[in-house]
């Protein structure tokens, strides 16, 4: 019986994860939930799981109350869901909390020397050295969670030799074949469509704009170590091959499912063995395989990823916040669609690099990509307010 915390657990992944713990009450007990505001489902959550604590990070949000029976700890604030990832009956912490502020409670689950079974991609794009110099100087270990590196951990997993290689595959969103002009005028509501997945509302607004490959894409070189040069991402609209790795003497290993978290959560957690599921593909019923060429001029976000990964440094954290800023812009209605990326680049442009950054120059340069995006972001809106 293994203890498990779930940061982020009112998400798409820490519902997810709440099912997979649900199926497998013999394997699984959950110690802790933490949520940024959402205190009704959490109250439930802590209702049925009956965690040792809960954690609410954003403090107004608890003004009603929560509704949770005696002898459960409620704990508040940032500081708080650190103190959890650390928890000392916690075997295992899915870090499914959206966004960069899984940053430091990433790094708390590392120096308790945790298992990270890591959704979250930003503080693997913003700060991967320094995440895994920690998980090593702490003998945590950090499991892949996202779908396309899950695939990747599972078919590098035992061999002698490093893949050649990395295939990322996309499911190339919902705006796949919409012609350059089309796409200046998609909406909040239409890019929140995703074809094969439901995900979150950022991740979802990502995968519309290929911003979520070029995250992957530096997430896999930080998790992998494989160079840049040797990842490659494949549109695969059918989102049934995760994604491939090619061995040095030209065989490609891929790891298949139907798209659907829990597996790669469930494996997150119960590596390297496996416990069986619930069937898997039925080939004689998949629709056929098909893949493409991802299109850089009409998505931009992913050339970007590779820029912000070549750049190195302090790029990545710069890219990954300058996109939480602008596409909360989009989803606030305040910029169109074809502005993510622009105000990505706007942001990127006005930085110098810093190399080999601590942990303070990462805050740092995210705050002042933050305020640098929201400034952008208030300059393209006023300008097409105008016109
Ligand atoms: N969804 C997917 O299928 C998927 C796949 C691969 C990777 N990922 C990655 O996994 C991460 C989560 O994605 P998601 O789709 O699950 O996002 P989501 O549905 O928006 O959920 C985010 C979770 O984080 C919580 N949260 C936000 N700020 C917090 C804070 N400061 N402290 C504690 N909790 C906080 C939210 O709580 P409240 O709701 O209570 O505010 C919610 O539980 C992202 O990095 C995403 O890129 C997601």
């Amino acid at each position: 019986m293994k203890g498990v915390v779930v940061l982020g657990s009112t998400g798409s992944i820490g519902r997810q994860a709440l099912d997979v713990i649900r199926a497998l009450p013999e394997s699984f007990r959950v110690v802790g939930l933490a949520a940024g505001r959402n205190v009704a489902l959490l109250g439930e959550q802590a209702k049925e799981f009956g965690p040792e604590v809960v954690c609410v990070s954003d403090e107004r949000a608890l003004a009603g109350g929560i509704g949770i029976r005696d002898g459960v700890e409620v704990m508040v604030g940032s500081q708080a869901v650190e103190e959890l990832a650390a928890h000392p009956d916690a075997d295992a912490v899915i870090c499914a909390i959206g966004g960069f502020a899984a940053l430091r409670s990433c790094l708390a689950a590392a120096r308790a020397g945790k298992r990270i079974a890591i959704a979250s991609k930003e503080p693997l794009v913003a700060a991967g050295d320094i995440l895994f110099r920690t998980v090593r100087a702490f003998d945590s270990e950090v499991i892949p969670v996202d779908s396309e590196h899950s695939a990747i951990f599972q078919c590098s997993e035992g061999r002698h030799s490093r893949p050649a290689r990395l295939i990322l595959t996309a499911s190339g969103g919902p705006f796949r074949g919409l012609p350059r002009d089309a796409l200046e005028r998609v909406t909040a509501e239409q890019a929140l469509m995703h074809p094969t997945w439901r995900m979150g509302a950022k991740v979802t607004v990502d995968s519309a704009t290929l911003m979520n490959k070029g995250l992957e894409v530096i997430e896999a070189h930080v998790l992998f170590g494989t160079p840049y040069e040797s990842i490659e991402v494949v549109v695969h609209p059918q989102s049934i091959i995760h994604s491939m790795v090619e061995m040095s003497d030209g065989s490609v290993l891929a790891q298949l499912a139907p798209p659907d978290m829990r597996l790669p959560i469930k494996y997150a957690l119960t590596y390297p063995e496996r416990i069986p599921g619930t069937g898997g593909l039925s080939f004689p019923e998949a629709p056929p395989l098909t893949f493409e060429e991802p299109d850089i001029e009409r998505f931009p976000a992913l050339g970007l990823g590779y820029e912000a990964g070549k750049a190195g440094g302090t790029m990545p954290a710069v890219l990954s916040a300058a996109d939480e800023v602008a596409v909360e812009a989009f989803l606030a209605g305040r910029i169109g669609f074809t502005a993510i990326p622009r105000v990505i680049e706007r942001v990127m442009s006005a930085h110098t690099r810093i190399l080999d950054p601590d942990l303070e120059t990462i805050y740092e340069v995210d705050a002042w990509a933050r305020s640098e995006a929201a400034r952008v972001s208030d300059l393209v809106s006023a300008r097409s307010e105008r016109s």
